[in-house]
């Protein structure tokens, strides 16, 4: 049975019958903003390709985190900016490193955020690389147990959850052993897993100055035409013990989410990264689309994929808009 006794239109004729038969809703409860953290006091320094977005030192990372406290937004994850780079990013796994130090002062701060650390070693060492270099190529094992540390000495200061964003193989497992051993059975992982080689990562690297020296990541990141690929991956990092899998970018890999969410019961995480928040800021600032409705549809289109949590530059504005 058809036209005219089937009307769709019938229920899309008032708010009130839309919201009732709303499918996918947005929650702030959903959502986890990023942040850059680096040396220094009293500094908010602006990112150029990421309007409203800054490298904070801590004490000001503390005051913009007790606005996102306030805002509902229940998470973050720390990207560090390190004093100086080298060839190991050293001080990614020191005690006294930034992470570290951001992370003790928010849980003494604001104990009720949850705060996540990004493992990987490409904001830390000099050549820009997730893992160590030997014979121009990135180590996978030594990497492992460099992020293992890492992961270890974040958990030491305080972090509520893990997050390794280097595509590593092992390095889920490694991390929770070494978690494990060092009595931090509870931290959670959430594992980068499906972690495209992606031109969407721009502004991010300009952010944390973590481009590459020299080649690039597709020799650790997937190559973005794979779909069945990235579902092993997935299963691997489960098997390892991921408590949260990722998929990153989000927009261009909304099927991947989809099929993801429709294997694994697990709960799914998606990074709306750098490049998709940039080109809508751009594009909004030069008139041509209107930033809150495009944000708001591009982030319920990321949870009508199937994700459960959203990294996003964006979870501010969101959860202003959310709160209006
Ligand atoms: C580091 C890392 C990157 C992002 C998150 N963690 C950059 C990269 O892999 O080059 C990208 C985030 C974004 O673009 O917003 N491994
Ligand atoms: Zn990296």
């Amino acid at each position: 049975m058809s036209f005219p006794i089937q009307r769709p239109r019938r229920l899309r004729a008032t708010e009130t019958l839309r919201r009732m038969v709303r499918e996918t809703s947005l929650s702030v409860d959903d959502l986890i903003m990023p942040l850059f953290v680096r040396p220094g006091t009293d500094v908010a320094e602006p990112i150029g390709s990421m309007p409203g977005n800054f490298r904070w030192s801590v004490d000001r990372l503390v005051g913009e985190c007790r606005e996102i406290h306030a805002l509902g937004i229940p998470a973050v994850i720390l990207f560090g900016i390190p004093e100086h780079k080298d060839a190991t990013g050293s001080e990614g796994i020191a005690e006294d490193g930034i992470v570290q130090k951001a992370t003790r002062a928010l849980k003494n701060a604001l104990p009720e955020l949850c705060v996540i650390t990004d493992v990987c070693l490409c904001e830390y060492t000099d050549h820009g690389h997730c893992g160590l270099i030997q014979d121009r190529d990135v180590a996978n094992d030594p990497t492992v147990e460099l992020l293992a540390r890492m992961a270890v000495s974040h958990a030491q200061a305080g972090a509520d959850m893990v997050a390794p964003s280097d595509m590593m193989d092992g390095r889920v497992g490694g991390i929770r052993r070494a978690l494990d051993s060092a009595g931090f059975v509870n931290t959670p992982i959430m594992s980068y897993a499906a972690k495209f080689a992606s031109a969407y990562y721009g502004p991010f690297r300009d952010a944390a100055d973590s481009a590459p020296a020299f080649g690039d990541r597709r020799s650790y990141q997937m190559d973005p035409a794979n779909a069945r690929e990235a579902m092993r991956e997935i299963e691997l990092d489960l098997a390892e013990g991921a408590d949260i899998v990722m998929v990153k970018p989000a927009l261009a890999y909304l099927d991947i989410i989809r099929e993801a969410r429709a294997r694994f019961d697990v709960p799914i995480a998606a990074y709306n990264v750098s490049g998709e928040f940039s080109m809508v800021k751009a594009a909004a600032e030069k008139g041509w689309i209107d930033h809150d409705r495009v944000m708001m549809e591009s982030l319920l289109s990321i949870k009508r994929a199937g994700a459960d949590l959203i990294l996003t530059y964006f979870a501010k504005d969101t959860a202003r808009v959310l709160s209006s």
